[in-house]
This record gives structure tokens, sequence and C-alpha cells, in this order.
């Protein structure tokens, strides 16, 4: 037979290709553009009209569905800027309404700016990016990514940050 020993190997410079391979591995094989942004999505989200900002009643909430028709939103002009907000005053903001618990529809309550299960009774902060204040979720209410153009007033959705409820992906 003309197997290699491994005294062998070490003469034809084994230890040195074997080390040069281990080496170049980890780089090569994940140096993508997309390993220096964790949180980057290469989901095809649509981009989807929701309203025109001057037209969104203030602290009150408005439907639409996004990214698809089985997933039901609201879009809420809060009156005054808060975090991750759009439009001319960074106060528009929009959430999926499925309880990230077990998917009961939460509702918006105007005294109190938050999002409220009947369910379980998880509550849900809409001026804190939909961050879960007390109840049986565990995860923050996914948040409507939106864009403001300011030429047209628009306001337009282009993605979920979180996952809603039930879904193994935001895009089916
Ligand atoms: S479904 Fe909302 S708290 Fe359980």
């Amino acid at each position: 037979m003309n197997q290699l020993n491994r005294r062998d190997f070490i003469k034809l410079g084994g230890a040195g290709v074997a080390a040069g391979v281990a080496s170049m591995t980890p780089t090569s094989a994940l140096a993508t553009p997309e390993s220096h942004n964790p949180g980057a999505t290469t989901l095809p989200y649509p981009q989807t009209a929701v309203a025109k900002a001057q037209s969104l009643p203030q602290n009150k909430v408005v439907h639409f569905n996004y990214p698809d028709e089985s997933s039901p939103c609201v879009v809420i002009r809060m009156g005054h800027p808060v975090p991750g907000g759009v439009g001319p005053n960074m106060d528009i903001v929009a959430y999926s309404t499925l309880c990230t618990h077990m998917g009961c529809p939460v509702s918006y309550d105007p005294a109190s700016l938050d999002f409220k299960c009947p369910c379980h009774f998880s509550v849900f902060d809409s001026e804190k990016m939909g961050q879960m204040v007390t109840g049986q979720a565990t995860e923050n209410l996914p948040k409507i990514r939106l864009e403001y153009d300011t030429s047209s007033d628009s306001v337009t959705a282009v993605g979920v940050d979180g996952l809603i409820f039930g879904r193994q992906a935001n895009i089916l």
C-alpha cells in the first residue's frame, strides 16, 4: 500500500499545508458584506403606501395590512416626536396588532398610549418602539419600518422589525 505515515506527511510539509488551510477557512468562508451587519435583512419586503402624513388623526389608529393582507397593523400619529417616528414631526409609528404571546389582536389605548392585549393582559409601549411593558408576552410588538417622502407627504411601509406572531419569517 502506498499510504503516507505521519513522518512522511511532515517531511512533505503537510503540517504547513494544514495550518494554511485552517488559517484561511474563517475569513474566506465568512467574509461577506452581511457579516459586518448582523441586523441586516435580505427579505424582499414590499413598499406599501400607508397614508398621507397630514391626513392622519392625532393619537388614533388607522388600520392597514403589511407585509401582506393577513397581517393586520396600525399607524398612529402620536402628536409628539418618538423614537423611530417618521414624518414632519417625527411622530408617526406603526405596529403589527398581533400580540407576540399567542396572537390575540391588541387594542390601542389613547389615554395611556399603550397597546393592550385582552387575552392575557400584555401591554406594549407605542412610544418606545413597541417595547413590552408587562404581561405574558416575551417579545416586543413588531414595529413596521416606515419611510416618509416630504414632497408627496407619503408614509410608506418598507419592512418589519421583529417577528410577526405565528410566522417563521415575516415574508411568507
Ligand atoms: S395573547 Fe396577548 S397576552 Fe396572551
